[in-house]
């Protein structure tokens, strides 16, 4: 049952602090994958019980979870259809495993460089009615040519546009992305085609709550050349739980 795709995952950390390890926001997650599993109508999960199960998972592989700046353990949980058949229709059958890896800065490195990051404007990554709002292997085989061809000239990640009229930001690789544009921060508004992420989701309530203003909204190709040649374009950043946030240096429009 591999030919259909019905494969859905999450990732998420833990951290170190004093010996004391702390999930984040893992519910978030949970509520996340259980979104995905329907959309590829997959059997949902219990969500207490998975997080139990998390908990005493983490818990006996304490030792791993590395402590110190920019470390982490990275979790990966994952759905995948299992049973034997030809024909399209929902599997009967699930595997969910979760893997745990060591893991420090995504980009390498022992700070955080600013990113280089090509706007494609070849491919697509998802259109509103499909699956870009949820976390399916799908959404990411279709983005490796994309992601390679980038690397190929020296990017590290690509920016997604929207997948009609190919003008407006959507997200990159794997983080959402902020702009700082006259002091406010800016994010494309969450539209059916982009990730719900769960970095953005904290972003947006900590800056709110530090009293700045947050705009999402649909942000263009155009208004950003336009506000980078006018000074009003200040910042970029991507956030992500691989990539935590991370500033972008440049994009190759
Ligand atoms: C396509 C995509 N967008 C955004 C994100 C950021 O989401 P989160 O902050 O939940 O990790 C990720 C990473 O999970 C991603 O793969």
């Amino acid at each position: 049952m591999l030919h259909y795709g019905q494969a859905v995952f999450e990732g998420l950390k833990a951290y170190k602090h004093e010996g004391e390890v702390d999930l984040f926001r893992p519910s978030e997650n949970f509520k996340r994958i259980n979104h995905s599993l329907a959309r590829l109508d997959m059997p949902e999960i219990d969500e207490a019980l998975l997080l139990e199960g998390l908990k005493q998972l983490v818990d006996v592989e304490r030792d791993w979870v590395p402590e110190g700046e920019g470390q982490s353990l990275y979790i990966r949980p994952f759905v995948f259809a299992t049973e034997g058949i030809l024909g399209v229709r929902p599997s009967y059958s699930y595997k969910l495993l979760i893997l745990l890896s060591p893991s420090g800065s995504y980009y390498g490195g022992a700070s955080l460089q600013p990113t280089k990051i090509y706007v494609e404007d070849e491919y697509v990554r998802a259109v509103r009615g499909g699956v870009g709002h949820a976390k399916v292997a799908g959404n990411y085989a279709a983005s490796l040519l994309a992601q390679t061809n980038a690397a190929d000239q020296g990017y590290d990640q690509v920016l997604w546009l929207d997948g009609v009229e190919q003008k407006y930001v959507e997200e990159v690789g794997s983080m959402n992305i902020f702009f700082v544009e006259n002091g406010k921060l800016v994010t494309p508004e969450l539209n059916g085609s982009i990730l719900p992420g769960i970095t953005r989701k904290t972003i947006i309530e900590l800056a709110k709550k530090l009293g700045y203003e947050v705009e999402e909204r649909r942000v263009s190709i155009d208004e950003l050349i336009e506000a980078h040649n006018s000074g009003a374009l200040t910042e970029v950043f991507g956030t992500g739980t691989a990539a935590v946030i991370s500033p972008v240096g440049k994009l190759k429009v």
